[in-house]
């Protein structure tokens, strides 16, 4: 396989590959360069919905999402589609399900139906904008813990006719959850930021006012172009990126226009935090 590095902070494009037949190597050739490169993207990958969750299963467990549709006979794939009906609702920069005490390992995001134009994700490493930071800066967020909320994220939704009663389950299975400002990644011991403007409601210990700022000020340094990556969809482009590491958002300039995206999420462990 052939994996060529997209931009600075994150990204690489993976051909010469067949996900649907890996072999040893191959797998581990993978786990490498997720860990080098935080995101990857494959091309021309003509998989059905069973190779995608083998493939899934192969990191772990699946974790389906409490909110979205799901593929006929696959309740493991989530359907991400908009058409003239429906509009998307999402363009924020986030990481998958951060309102869960076990967010996800990572998530494999299948182009099903690519708009004529437009539609890109784009994709951010918390590991440089971390490493971006002031020592001094880093010394005191590693000392504190953020409150991640499925209520403050789906605010959109459960304020439709109807959200609240559709969502009433979820919102019972999903109460708010503390994870560490500064998360170690389990695999490689390098440590990120944590924190995202969908899920992230409030920074703990401060004061409401001080959260709120200290928030927005990591925000707008994580979303600095220069910590970025984008990824043009093409017909059999498949992203699988580590979602304990980094943000995503899709960009809806292609709306009106037909998308259909596929996702599979893996779960993952508990966000800590190591010293050292
Ligand atoms: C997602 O937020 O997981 C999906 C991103 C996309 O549809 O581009």
């Amino acid at each position: 396989m052939i994996v060529s590095k997209v931009a600075e902070a994150l990204g690489a494009e993976i051909t010469d590959v067949d996900l649907s037949s890996l072999c040893g190597n191959e797998w581990e050739e993978i786990h490498a360069a997720l860990l080098e490169h935080q995101v990857l993207f494959f091309r021309e990958q003509e998989i059905s919905h069973q190779d995608h969750l083998d493939f899934a299963r192969h990191w772990g467990e699946v974790q389906p999402h409490p909110a979205y549709p799901t593929v006929e006979g696959f309740p493991e794939i989530t359907i991400l589609e908009n058409d003239p009906e429906t509009p998307p609702k999402i363009e924020q920069w986030h990481t998958d399900i951060t309102f869960r005490p076990d967010p996800p390992l990572g998530s494999i995001l299948r182009a099903v139906v690519v708009p004529p134009r437009g539609g890109n994700t784009e994709f951010l490493s918390m590991i440089a904008a971390y490493e971006a930071l002031p020592e001094s800066l880093r010394h005191r967020l590693t000392a504190l813990g953020a409150e991640h909320s499925f209520e403050f994220g789906f605010k959109e939704s459960l304020a439709e006719p109807g959200g609240r009663e559709r969502l009433a389950q979820a919102l019972i299975d999903n109460p708010p959850v503390i994870h560490p400002v500064v998360r170690t990644h389990p695999d490689s011991g390098r440590p990120s930021l944590f924190v995202n403007s969908l899920f992230t409601t409030r920074i703990l210990g401060c004061s409401d006012s001080e959260s709120a700022e200290l928030l927005a000020s990591l925000f707008s340094h994580l979303e600095e172009p220069r910590f970025r990556c984008a990824l043009q969809w093409r017909p059999g482009t498949i992203a699988f990126w580590d979602n304990r590491c980094t943000q995503h958002r899709p960009i809806n300039d292609y709306w009106p226009a037909h998308r259909r995206m596929e996702r599979i999420t893996v779960r993952g462990d508990r966000p800590f935090f190591r010293a050292g």
